[in-house]
């Protein structure tokens, strides 16, 4: 290394996705400093294919930040889902079951690049395409990030850290094992997603249960599709050339009198792992974890983004309380108030993957008793709303948890 250096900063931030970006963001809001450090580049950040759904939450909160401009110009409000089995589709209409409430399709990378500009804009510190990132001294009073760039090493001295790194992060491995407690399950598929350009064949987004697997019908614009189909968790995409994804997409989603799908340019294919996970507590020390790097959930609810955004929430109340007037009961409260938020989540992205794939352990008592459960949740006024106010997203619960 050529040479050292160390800056100083109120909040060091791990990680340049939605969570740290969106700490940061709001943290300048309440005059607190922060320092965002990120492994990759920044158009790498920025073309990332995730999350695509935003809660009437998320929505929320990021236009009472500022970031709405755009988000709202070019984000796409939508009313309820479909649901779609034995060759018939179902609508859930969320206004209606939830007091108003509504959904935004908005892709993730599109959130991220907003975030980006509005903190540079600001004179925001993100440091991207750094190595070597560590963490140290979360136990004692001023914690520090190290990392390398440009063959130089730095420092960061903090009061806090907010590890905001995702789920394959070095936050989370840097808490001694003996403090977290893990709960975890792989799903035994995964899915396999494109976006294409390609008129979008459903004009809400569909989850189908068909008897090949379970299939997702999204978009992110009235010309992209972005679209999914549950295979093994081993698969190999070198399988799934493009027209044995739109001749299995097609079967998987056809209900009576749908015009064929309209196939096009693949422009992204990729396959993403199906898991839940969650680690308690989300702080250790002067450490906080949020987002994907406390929790996972497989993509069938669509909270990963959104669940992220939630626990930003939390600790940009609880850290501008402290700085404010010195109090530290909203940060003893961090961990309680995001995990009852995150379990809730879990048991709904659980529910509904459970719900919508073919899983090679069901017996047939479960696949009968699957069945029941869409014709019941597609019938039923009570499932229904319970679905949508889920979907939607639950309301942030004020004050600290019990
Ligand atoms: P991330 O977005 O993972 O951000 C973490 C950041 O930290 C990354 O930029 C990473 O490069 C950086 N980082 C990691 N390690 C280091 C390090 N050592 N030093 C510095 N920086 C580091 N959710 C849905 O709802 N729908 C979907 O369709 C969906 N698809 C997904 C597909 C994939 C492949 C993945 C991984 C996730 C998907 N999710 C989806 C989940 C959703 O994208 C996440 O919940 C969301 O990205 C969480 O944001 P985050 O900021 O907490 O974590
Ligand atoms: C998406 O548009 O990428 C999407 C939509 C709904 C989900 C997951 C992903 O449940």
């Amino acid at each position: 290394m050529l040479s050292m250096t160390t800056r100083r900063t109120q909040v060091g931030i791990v990680g340049a996705g939605p969570s740290g970006l969106l700490l940061s963001h709001l943290l300048a809001r309440q005059g607190i400093d922060s320092i965002v450090v990120e492994n990759r580049g920044r158009d790498y950040v920025e073309e990332r294919v995730r999350a695509g759904v935003l809660e009437q939450g998320t929505i929320d909160t990021l236009a009472e930040a500022g970031l709405g401009e755009r988000m709202m110009a070019e984000g796409l409000f939508h009313d309820g889902i479909e649901i779609r089995f034995d060759g018939q589709a179902h609508r859930i209409d969320f206004p209606s079951l939830t007091g108003g409430k509504r959904i935004m399709v908005y892709g993730q990378n599109e959130v991220v690049k907003d975030l980006i500009d509005a903190r540079l804009e600001a004179g925001g510190a993100i440091v991207f395409d750094v190595d070597d990132t560590a963490i140290e001294g979360i136990d004692g009073e001023s914690p520090t990030i190290r990392y390398g760039k440009d063959g130089a090493e730095h420092a960061i001295a903090c009061d806090y850290i907010a590890g905001c790194d995702g789920f394959h992060g070095i936050c989370r491995p840097s808490i001694p094992e003996a403090a977290l407690t893990g709960y975890d399950r792989v799903y035994p598929f995964a899915w396999l997603g494109v976006l294409a350009d390609s008129t979008p064949p459903s004009r809400e987004v569909a989850y189908c249960h068909s008897e090949r697997g379970f299939a997702l019908l999204s978009l992110r614009s009235p010309t992209v599709s972005r679209l999914y189909i549950q295979v093994a968790p081993d698969e190999d995409i070198a399988n799934w050339p493009d027209q044995r994804f739109w001749d299995e997409l097609q079967r998987r989603t056809a209900v009576e009198d749908a015009a064929p799908i309209e196939t096009g340019p693949i422009l992204h294919k990729g396959i993403t792992p199906m898991r839940s996970f969650v680690v308690e507590p989300m702080r250790h020390g002067r450490l906080f974890l949020a987002g994907d790097a406390a929790h996972i959930v497989p993509p069938t609810g669509a909270k990963g983004m959104n669940l992220a955004v939630a626990d930003i929430r939390f600790l940009t109340e609880a850290l501008a309380a402290f700085y404010r007037t010195g109090d530290t009961a909203g940060l003893d409260g961090y961990s309680a108030r995001a995990l009852r938020r995150v379990w809730k989540a879990q048991r709904f992205s659980w529910w509904m993957t459970t719900m919508l794939h073919l899983s090679p352990n069901d017996s047939p008592f479960d696949r009968r008793r699957q069945r029941a459960e869409l014709d019941y949740v597609t019938g039923s006024e009570a499932a229904m709303r319970t679905l949508a106010e889920n979907y939607v997203g639950l309301p942030f619960e004020t004050g600290l948890a019990p």
